[in-house]
């Protein structure tokens, strides 16, 4: 049982397989936290009655020494002794924010509920799942709020989330409603984030805490590149694989904000939500909001045990697909091959190769619709472009179906482009704001999702095109920031609205759609990974991770990204060096590869343009791929070095049954160094014994054997020069489990004429 309550002190106990998070309920009626962290599993409740005192926190009782300010609250206001950010702020009908939430009951119930028109976490009911729920309430403006956690033990997280009622007679106008807030004692810790751009998506920073106030929030209306709704607090000596950490993850894809705060005592206080900035909401009496969920884990183990938390959360408890465990199609899409330059023969072309090479799913890009030949036009009007297509898409769909690959198609449902019949037709259907300019991006406007007729007429136009092809697959991509966030369909006192309810738009028609067509496997995009993050990856299990192939630059962007969220959602395709945005390197084929197949891997090519024994290439790059797709998307994920602080990058992937490990080991710019590289892997089983099954085509001339020089029976010092030794090499050497974890793989260096620009390393497991 996850939720341990002692009635009698009112103190609750929500554990989870290594974890407690500990509330209690003090005699004044205020939830208060009391720990979270390593598993407590019997506790002496009098070791957590204690209040401390304050010297300068004013009390919002006569003569008494209690604080708000002194003390960790579980959903902490402002106005009345605490000082610090608060979890929410409501405007009363007298028009001041003083609250007093108190604790009125509390509820453990099996399973999870829903959350009102959100993406957030299921239980099937009978897999463990529990849920805690707090009722608060405060007498003077009625206002009723629910603070509810669910607790998944095995992956040590617990889903916070709060709704908001007004039972009272007047208005409430909230004006902020975290999801979460959670105080930590002292402050030695550090905060790490993803930070980025476009083309540079999730770049891991770590930097110490100090006194004083610091936010990672996004106000773009989308999670964006520069974000992402997701910041741990790390012991300060937590690294990949040791020490405390402690995630917060967003459910949602808008404006959101995480503030950390050192307060003048030195405690640290970590605030997730909705962005108050920007932000309000009228509650009429009766009405309810209900906020985002924020998904807290806890490890023991360094940010690999809180990955692997999160990874295993999100493909048991959120991905909603159900494709969410499904081994994915190995794809080319046409994007970086041609941009909008194609016709229907350069498509079927395309397809032709693609079959030859043994891709599994074609999909066609961008241009395909309106007038669409560049970014200048036409987005909103989903009909096929005749010029390109006389016949339609059914030749060319069904010319991919009878060369044995599905087909994909991509749409930008939430834009208008104002060269467009819709924007023509409905020019007040965007996102603006009366008497100002309309802010263009890319030459496109957004479309109004807080509008329900929008909606409707989003949903009608993709189901259009879905209904009447037979299409697997789509991408929807997203491509700007929003702006002039106001809507016609909202009163002036509303219009603060906007933000959150075009969200709730979004994830409306994400529903309607995803439900009405299941088996068609949806992919999200936004100009790359500009909106990677949970609310999305809840209604479309994968995610265009950047429009940035370039090998190394890539391979920060995938590391980062496996922070928090599964390689089974990060796509990740090769691209041909002349494609748009594929930088500068010279990185071979074999290297793209084998980056990309550290996710959901395809391609973006014209393979007709390659000389023959790329092709063969590329044919064994898919047959290689088959082999471990199912490990690399769906197994354990450890991160083995990391390419921001050093010049080289190491992941690996250990499939469910333990059978099979894929290690990812690579150096990012050669050096003159001859020395083999050490590389000690992770999550195998310590007695087991392991075959490294491709060891001729990770090692080629026989270096990097087990132990580092000749292998066993090649020709003594003195004779001839021991490099190569391919003759000598074992076909398959063999190694324990203890000794690949403890002493390490050595990976030769490229100077000793090993391969090691990049290396995909198979091991089969056979035996214990
Ligand atoms: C941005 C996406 O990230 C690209 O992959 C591509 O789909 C273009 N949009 C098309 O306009």
């Amino acid at each position: 049982m996850g939720i341990h309550v002692d009635e009698k002190n009112r103190i609750f106990n929500l554990c989870t397989r290594d974890a407690s998070y500990l509330v209690r309920v003090h005699p004044r009626g205020e939830l208060l936290q009391c720990y979270w962290g390593k598993k407590l599993e019997d506790i002496v409740p009098d070791h957590f009655m204690t209040v401390p005192f304050g010297m300068m926190s004013p009390s919002p009782d006569k003569g008494s020494f209690y604080s708000h300010g002194s003390v960790a609250r579980e959903y902490p206001n402002y106005g009345n002794s605490d000082f610090r950010y608060p979890a929410y702020r409501v405007q009363n009908p007298n028009g001041d924010t003083i609250t007093d939430l108190k604790y009125r009951s509390h509820a453990v119930t099996s399973g999870k509920p829903k959350l009102a028109g959100l993406p957030a976490t299921f239980s099937s009911g009978s897999d463990g799942v529990e849920t805690l729920d707090f009722e608060l309430y405060d007498e003077v403006i009625g206002l009723t709020v629910h603070l509810t956690y669910s607790v998944f033990e095995d992956q040590n997280a617990i889903a916070r989330s709060v709704r908001f009622e007004n039972t009272g007679t007047g208005k409430l106008g909230l004006l902020s409603a975290l999801s979460a807030s959670v105080d930590f004692p002292g402050c030695s810790y550090d905060l790490l984030h993803l930070a980025g751009n476009f083309l540079q998506e999730r770049d891991i920073v770590r930097e110490s805490l100090n006194r004083g106030s610091r936010s990672v929030q996004s106000r773009r209306g989308i999670s964006s590149h520069q974000t992402n709704p997701f910041v741990a607090i790390l012991g300060r000596n937590a690294d990949e694989h040791h020490g405390d950490v402690y995630g917060f993850s967003l459910v949602y894809s808008g404006n959101f904000i995480a503030n950390v705060e050192v307060d003048e005592g030195f405690r640290t206080r970590v605030s997730m939500g909705i962005d108050p900035f920007e932000f309000s909401w009228g509650l009429e009496a009766g009405e309810r909001f209900q906020t985002p969920e924020c998904l807290l884990v806890y490890s023991d183990r360094g940010l690999n045990g809180m990955s692997q938390s999160y990874h295993d959360l999100f493909r048991k408890h959120l991905f909603i697909s159900r494709f969410a465990n499904v081994r994915r199609p190995i794809l080319n899409n046409n994007w970086e091959a041609t941009t909008f330059h194609f016709d229907e023969k350069k498509i079927m072309d395309i397809i032709t190769d693609s079959a030859d090479v043994g891709i599994e799913l074609f999909v066609l890009d961008d241009g395909w619709f309106g007038q669409r030949n560049s970014d200048h036009s036409s987005l909103g009007d989903w009909t096929v472009n005749r010029e390109k297509f006389p016949n339609g898409l059914a030749p060319v769909i069904e010319h991919a179906h009878r060369k044995g690959l599905q087909f994909g198609l991509w749409f930008e449902p939430e834009m208008v482009s104002p060269d467009s019949d819709l924007y023509r037709k409905n020019p007040d259907w965007c996102l603006h704001v009366q008497n100002r300019s309309r802010s263009e991006s890319r030459h496109q406007l957004v479309l109004d999702l807080s509008n329900p007729l929008v909606c409707d007429h989003i949903v009608d136009a993709v189901s259009d095109v879905l209904s009447k092809h037979r299409i697997s697959y789509v991408k929807w991509d997203m491509n700007r920031s929003l702006t002039e966030v106001g809507s016609a369909t909202q009163p002036p006192e509303r219009q603060r609205e906007t933000a959150h309810r075009y969200v709730l738009g979004l994830y409306g028609v994400m529903e309607r759609l995803t439900t009405r067509f299941p088996d068609v496997l949806f992919e999200g995009c936004a100009s790359g990974g500009g909106r990677f993050d949970p609310g999305i990856l809840y209604y479309m299990p994968q995610i265009w991770a950047s429009d940035n192939t370039d090998d190394v630059q890539r391979i920060r962007i995938q590391y980062g990204t496996s922070l928090v969220y599964p390689p089974s959602t990060m796509v990740a395709h090769v691209t041909s060096s002349h494609g748009p945005f594929a930088g500068k390197s010279n990185a071979t084929l074999k290297r793209k590869a084998n980056v990309a197949m550290g996710g959901n891997f395809g391609y973006e090519m014209d393979f007709g343009r390659l000389p023959e024994a790329e092709k063969a290439e590329v044919r064994r790059q898919i047959v290689l791929y088959k082999e471990i797709a199912s490990t690399v998307q769906f197994g354990t994920f450890h991160r083995l070095e990391d390419p921001f602080t050093t010049n080289m990058a190491g992941w690996m992937s250990v499939s469910e049954d333990g059978g099979q490990a894929v290690v990812f080991h690579c150096t990012l710019k050669r050096t003159p160094s001859s020395e083999a590289v050490w590389l000690k892997l992770k999550g195998l089983d310590a007695d087991a014994r392991y075959e490294l099954v491709n060891s001729k085509e990770v090692f080629g001339s026989g270096f990097g054997m087990p132990g580092f020089g000749p292998p066993p029976g090649a020709p003594p010092a003195g004779g001839p020069p021991p490099a190569p030794f391919p003759s000598a090499a074992p076909e398959s050497p063999i190694y324990r489990g203890d000794e690949l974890m403890n002493r390490g793989l050595s990976i030769p260096s490229p100077f000793m004429g090993g391969d090691n620009e990049s290396v995909l390393c198979i091991f089969r497991r056979i035996g214990g």
